[in-house]
């Protein structure tokens, strides 16, 4: 008896340009289109296998060893049995094994607990776990369609370095993907450094917080309709000519309008701290004073939905960042990576 069981992992990625909105809750289908840095290779992934086997009574799925429920019409189901429809409908001659129930199990290799989103690289990593379960050449592209029914960002996932995930106009989704702006290896420079201000969960989840947004922030069409095309626009040309400052510039002013669509719904959501707030003014005036030398933008600050700082910055410049948050938040407890997990450095707050 043959086993039909594969493995495969994705990582992380932190967006530049927001996802904030959805305008299909089913298909998980954008109110704008969103751009994102895939966090490199080793560091910040969620690995997954999945097994077929005719002796499975129901499909599972285990989250870090723990069994987690798959609820009939929910996110998970929905990916699993878009798969097995992929399998379906491939032209593959093998022995049909999409009816089989599988068995998943998920893990990610970095602490759960930090605070970072999970869902991104756990999607991805689940649909492209199946992908080669049922042996099908599907693209990133085509498995970001599916991933994105699990998570929207997860979509991002799917491909490494500077990806887009076009909103797309079609009712049905079929156009809604991630595309690749630019690999890794195109600005190997960048860097980015994890600032973990609390590893409490969130209080409002990016569902039930988009959802409040859509139904009741002015502010929300603004940014999609005047603000966010541009923008999309802007950052890749950006990224193509390796353009730190206009990238920085446009990273910073897309977060600040994040959390901005966030505070002008009803009721409001916070999701940055004072510490948040904190590190946003000790890098305004960091690059403040590069610039008043005659110099650039030195570093970008972006937050999703929580507390927690990624900050983007040339390679070159780090380990002044790094010095500078230490001074700055004696309290916080640096590391060079030594588990591998978070990029060139992380610092983590006590
Ligand atoms: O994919 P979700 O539902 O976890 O939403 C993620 C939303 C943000 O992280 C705040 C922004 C983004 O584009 O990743």
């Amino acid at each position: 008896m043959p086993l039909y069981q594969a493995t495969a992992s994705a990582p992380v990625n932190i967006a530049c340009i927001k996802y904030w909105g959805k305008r299909d809750t089913k298909l998980i289908l954008p109110t704008n289109s969103s751009l994102s840095v895939t966090l490199d290779q080793d560091q910040l992934r969620s690995t997954t296998t999945s097994r077929a086997d005719s002796s499975f009574e129901k499909d599972r799925l285990w989250l870090n060893g723990v069994e987690e429920e798959i609820k009939s019409g929910g996110r998970l189901a929905t990916c699993i049995s878009e798969m097995r429809r992929l399998r379906r409908e491939s032209t593959l001659t093998q022995v049909q094994i999409s009816p089989y129930n599988v068995h998943i199990s998920s893990r990610n290799n970095f602490p759960t607990a930090a605070g970072l989103a999970s869902s991104a690289s756990g999607f991805a990593a689940l649909v492209s776990s199946l992908a080669a379960l049922y042996a099908l050449p599907a693209s990133p592209s085509q498995l970001s369609l599916i991933a994105r029914q699990g998570s929207g960002s997860a979509c991002r996932s799917l491909f490494g370095g500077f990806v887009a995930w076009e909103m797309g106009s079609s009712p049905d989704g079929s156009d809604s993907l991630a595309v690749e702006v630019a690999p890794r290896s195109h600005w190997p420079q960048l860097q980015a450094l994890i600032c973990v201000v609390s590893d409490d969960k969130k209080g409002t989840s990016s569902t039930s917080g988009m959802q409040r947004t859509v139904e009741t922030s002015a502010l929300l069409q603004h940014r999609i309709v005047s603000v966010v095309p541009e923008r999309m626009a802007a950052i890749s040309a950006a990224i193509h000519a390796r353009d730190f400052n206009t990238f920085a510039r446009i990273t910073m002013q897309d977060s600040n309008q994040f959390h901005a669509v966030a505070l002008d719904t009803d009721p409001p959501i916070f999701y940055m701290n004072d510490v948040s707030r904190a590190i946003i003014a000790l890098i305004v005036e960091y690059n403040r004073v590069a610039v008043e030398r005659g110099g650039s933008l030195k570093a970008a600050y972006t937050f999703d939905a929580g507390p927690n700082a990624v900050i983007y910055a040339p390679e070159e410049n780090l380990k002044e960042i790094v010095e500078l948050i230490v001074r700055y938040f004696p309290q916080a407890d640096t590391f060079k990576d030594p588990f591998g997990l978070f990029g060139a450095a992380g610092v983590r707050g006590k």
